[in-house]
């Protein structure tokens, strides 16, 4: 009941929100990320990173009872796997902690890379005999607010024809998150989607009206099976959970436009050899 919860990706977008949620409610938490926080009084904090191997991972581990794992590259499809066996075989040298990890809805049966890695993931840690809990999210707000922004840029708005989300706002994934870390290890929990079922149209509709912006739309039907799998909706839970934030009122907010680690660049070769400040 006392003991540290880490959590890991703690500089992100979800893993920001887990932290305050935790440390609100009172809990004894740690970080964890490569670089630490931006603003200074966060909080305790290690420096890892958890893809490259077990260096600090065992001082990370110390005392600590729950790890939530929200910590994702994207830039390659192994590093997020690479960095959950290094978590794991830490975990499993130190205290058995329960593990938490935050993965998609529909990643044992959608295509795309990066959704087939945190499957993997899901899978290293079932077969791992660490008490785990594995709650699966729809896509975040977030993730299509960038998407539109970007792709608004351009003089016609082009959208992916017949595909569907069910985004959820991040905070509620958090606090449900949150509720998970603090209670007994559940095994594969129930997916959490958003609040509805949108058409890319309708978001990007709504996305124009709240930035007020104008664009004629453009739906595009792309050639290949990672599209084809989203206008299936391999994606999706079997309807939308009502009780959240909608994507509108996401949008009302004035959100940042958040670059989520499935859309980053991998580095120059020259970034990975510049020593750190
Ligand atoms: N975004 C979505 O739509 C969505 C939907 C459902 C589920 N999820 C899942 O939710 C989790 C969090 O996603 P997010 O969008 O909040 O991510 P994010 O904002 O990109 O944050 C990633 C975090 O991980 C840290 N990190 C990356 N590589 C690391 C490494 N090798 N070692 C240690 N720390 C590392 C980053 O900090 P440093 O770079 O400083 O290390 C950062 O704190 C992920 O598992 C994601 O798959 C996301």
């Amino acid at each position: 009941m006392n003991e540290t919860i880490l959590v890991t990706g703690a500089t992100g977008n979800l893993g920001g929100h887990v932290l305050a949620r935790l440390q609100a409610a009172g809990r004894g938490v740690r970080g964890l990320s490569r670089r630490p926080p931006a603003e200074p009084g966060a909080g305790e904090w290690s420096a890892a990173d958890l893809s490259a191997g077990s260096a600090g991972l065992g001082e990370a581990l110390e005392g600590v009872g729950t790890v939530v794992h929200c910590a994702t590259d994207g830039r390659t499809r192994q590093g997020d796997v690479q960095a959950a066996r290094n978590l794991v075989a830490a975990a499993l040298r130190g205290g058995r902690p329960h593990i938490v990890y935050v993965s998609i809805i529909g990643v044992d049966r959608h295509p795309l890379a990066y959704y087939r890695a945190k499957h993997e993931v899901e899978q290293l840690l079932e077969a791992s005999g660490l008490p785990y809990t594995i709650l699966r999210a729809a896509q975040f707000h977030d993730m299509l607010h960038f998407a539109l922004s970007r792709a608004a840029r351009l003089p016609v708005l082009p959208v992916l024809a017949r595909t569907s989300f069910q985004t959820v706002d991040t905070a509620h994934v958090a606090s449900r998150t949150a509720e998970l870390a603090v209670d007994e290890p559940r095994g594969r929990v129930a997916d959490l989607p958003g609040p509805q079922t949108l058409t890319m149209t309708e978001m990007a509709r709504a996305h124009l009206r709240a930035s007020g912006t104008r664009r004629p739309l453009l739906p595009v039907l792309l050639p290949g099976r990672v599209p084809r799998a989203y206008r299936e909706g391999l994606h999706l839970a079997p309807g939308p959970v009502p009780g959240s934030r909608t994507f509108e009122d996401f949008l009302a907010g004035a959100p940042a436009v958040r670059v989520p680690a499935a859309a980053r660049k991998p580095r120059l070769r020259a970034e990975h050899s510049r020593p750190r400040p």
